[in-house]
Parts: structure tokens; C-alpha cells; sequence
């Protein structure tokens, strides 16, 4: 029998997939089906600072760098209500779904700004879940911030809610920092247990007939795996909070090789958006004909196999590699 089980932010997982944040948790029903199709966690869609809070002075600062005014940047927000519900009901949802599955739930928050908002990651504790995550996801548009200021503003933010909860708390990042492995080793200090790489930034794209931006939200595919898997890789063994890959794993080779590169947990999207909770049965059982087919006993046996720690060629990863990538192009018309 293979043994599936992994570790995530000290909590015992059955297997390492996990549902990421998306519309599907907003449905006891859709996260029972997916439970009985054997997923192990699931990530609830998040509730969002500008839906907590419209008159911090914090966030009215951040969210107007590079717009004209605040009241202009909400107008692009999602309408409160519509993308998500109010804040006092996603607490209430998080205790609905605790109460109505047996995996566990962890919350999300995305924010920004040091502020009053930032209770809501106790009420979410309190409301029974069993751990926090928190999505960094801001786009600098302004020329005159410093990226030291945005850096120091997250990681006061991450410490800030670290001392508010006693759940195990993971952050979600963007892969758009100048130094990663320098940052993370930041956010690590500031308590954070777990790293959720990457988040997936939305790209507007232009309509040119009507001269519009169009917002179509695509969902990923499969090469979209590339990015996370190799910082996942590079910053196994560097630091001591456990990683979690999201964006691009539509497969049990996907899966697979999230575990190689050093993940603790899979998450998965776009994936059960398209093919439901028999995506989930479906990879668990390629992953199980997989691990038998190739001999191995555990998944966490293979964690981190394929690290920069445990290759033998480690310089794969890095700048290195760049120049024999390039000259390995052979299929010249
Ligand atoms: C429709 C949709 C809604 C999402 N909502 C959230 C959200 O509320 N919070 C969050 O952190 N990520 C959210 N995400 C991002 C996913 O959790 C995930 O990180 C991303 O889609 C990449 O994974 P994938 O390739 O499996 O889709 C959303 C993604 C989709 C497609």
C-alpha cells in the first residue's frame, strides 16, 4: 500500500493535493464532492481587504500610487457582494464548511496595508480553520516607490497577522520580486510557516477594435508549472517553512513533479474549475499507478528529489543553464 500522506503547515494530509482558492469553495456541495473524491485540503476563496475596509489611510496611500485617486481605484474593484460576500459572511461560510467536511479549511485573506482589517485573520481562526493564508498581490505601478518600502510593508504585514493567530499561517506571492530567496528568508522571520508559490497575475489584454482593455480571466495550463517548479526547487533545503506549488499542475505527472522539486502540497485551480471532483479521483489514481509502476513506498520519499540540493547538476536552475538552453534550439526552418 502506497502511503500518500504528507505534511503541510503541521497539518497531516492524506495525500499532498489540495484545492486552491477559487469559486468552487464558496459551495459546501462543491467542496463535499471533491472531498469524497479524495482531495486533501481545501483553500477557501479569499475575502479581501478593500471588501473589509474602505477608509484606511494605509491602502487609500498604496491603492492610489499610480491612480488618480482612491475612490478611481475601487471603481475597479469587483463590486462588494458580486465577486465575493461580505466579510462577517465569508467568517460564517468558514464555519459552515468546517462544520460540513472533514478536511481540513484554510482561510484566505489578500491585503496590502498594515490596518484594522487585518482582524478578520483571528475571525477566521475562530471560526474553526485550520490554518491562514495570506495573498500578497499588488501591482507597483507608481516610479517613485522604492521596492525596500513595498518589501517591508509586506513583511510587517505578514508579522503583524502572525501575532494576531495561532494557526498555521502560509503566504502566497507573486513570483515578481528582485530577490526572492532574500525576501522569503524575510517573511520566514516575520513568522510565516508555509509559502505558496506563485499566485497567477490576471493579464488585461487590449481589444483593438473597440479600443478597450478586456478582463477575460483564462485559466492556466499545464507550462504554466515551469515558474513555480523551479523556485520551488531552488529554495528547497534554503529555508525552513514548507512550500506549496499552485499554478499550472493539471496532472499526476504534474503533481508528481511539484513533489521532486521539493513541495509539501500540490494546489490545483484551474483544473477542478474545468474537470470537477473527478479530476481529483482521476490524478490520485495515476499518481498511485505512478508510484507502484516506479517502486517507491511514500510521496514524501521523493520530496525534494529533484532539488537544487539533490540534483547533480544544480547550475540546471540558475543563469548557468541560460546559454545551452539557447544554443539547443535545433528546429530552424
Ligand atoms: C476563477 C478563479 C478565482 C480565484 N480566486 C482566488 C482567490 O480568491 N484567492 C486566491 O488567493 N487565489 C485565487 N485564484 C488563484 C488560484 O488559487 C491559483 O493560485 C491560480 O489559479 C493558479 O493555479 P491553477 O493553475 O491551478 O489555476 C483564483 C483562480 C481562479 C481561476
Amino acid at each position: 500500500m502506497i502511503d500518500l500522506s504528507t505534511n503541510y503547515l503541521g497539518l497531516k494530509l492524506k495525500n499532498p493535493l489540495v484545492a486552491s482558492a477559487s469559486p468552487l469553495s464558496k459551495k459546501v456541495e462543491q467542496v463535499k464532492r471533491m472531498e469524497e473524491a479524495g482531495i486533501a485540503a481545501v483553500v477557501m476563496y479569499s475575502l479581501f481587504e478593500e471588501q473589509i475596509i474602505h477608509e484606511s489611510l494605509e491602502l487609500d496611500y498604496y491603492l492610489a500610487r499610480g491612480t488618480e485617486s482612491f475612490s478611481e481605484a475601487l471603481t475597479y474593484l469587483p463590486d462588494i457582494g458580486t465577486y465575493s460576500l461580505l466579510p462577517d459572511r465569508y467568517v460564517a461560510n468558514v464555519e459552515k464548511l468546517k462544520k460540513s467536511v472533514h478536511i481540513p479549511v484554510i482561510g484566505s485573506l489578500n491585503g496590502v496595508s498594515k490596518g484594522g482589517w487585518t482582524r478578520y485573520a483571528r475571525l477566521i481562526q475562530d471560526a474553526g480553520a485550520d490554518a491562514l493564508e495570506l495573498n500578497l498581490y499588488y501591482i507597483p505601478t507608481d516610479p517613485s516607490l522604492p521596492a525596500q518600502e513595498l518589501e517591508d510593508m509586506q513583511v510587517n504585514l505578514v508579522a503583524d497577522i502572525r501575532s494576531s493567530i495561532k494557526i498555521p499561517l502560509a503566504v502566497k506571492l507573486s513570483p515578481f520580486y528582485t530577490s526572492l530567496p532574500h525576501f522569503v528568508k524575510r517573511l520566514e522571520k516575520a513568522g510565516a510557516d508555509g509559502l505558496v508559490l506563485f499566485n497567477r497575475f490576471y493579464q488585461p489584454d487590449f481589444d483593438i477594435e473597440e479600443l478597450n482593455i478586456s478582463h477575460t480571466l483564462e485559466l492556466s495550463s499545464a507550462s504554466e508549472l515551469r515558474l513555480p517548479l523551479r523556485w520551488i526547487a531552488l529554495l528547497h533545503g534554503q529555508i525552513g517553512v514548507d512550500l506549496a506549488l499552485t499554478s499550472g499542475v493539471h496532472s499526476a505527472a504534474d503533481v508528481l513533479k511539484a513533489m521532486m522539486a521539493g513541495a509539501k502540497v500540490s494546489m490545483m485551480a484551474s483544473e477542478l474549475l474545468r474537470g470537477g471532483a473527478d479530476s481529483v479521483s482521476n490524478i490520485l489514481a495515476e499518481l498511485r499507478t505512478w508510484l507502484e509502476g516506479h517502486e517507491y513506498t511514500s510521496i514524501q520519499q521523493m520530496q525534494g528529489s529533484m532539488s537544487q540540493e539533490s540534483v547533480a547538476e544544480p547550475s540546471a536552475f540558475e543563469r548557468a543553464n541560460y546559454m545551452k538552453v539557447l544554443s539547443s534550439f535545433r528546429d530552424l526552418p
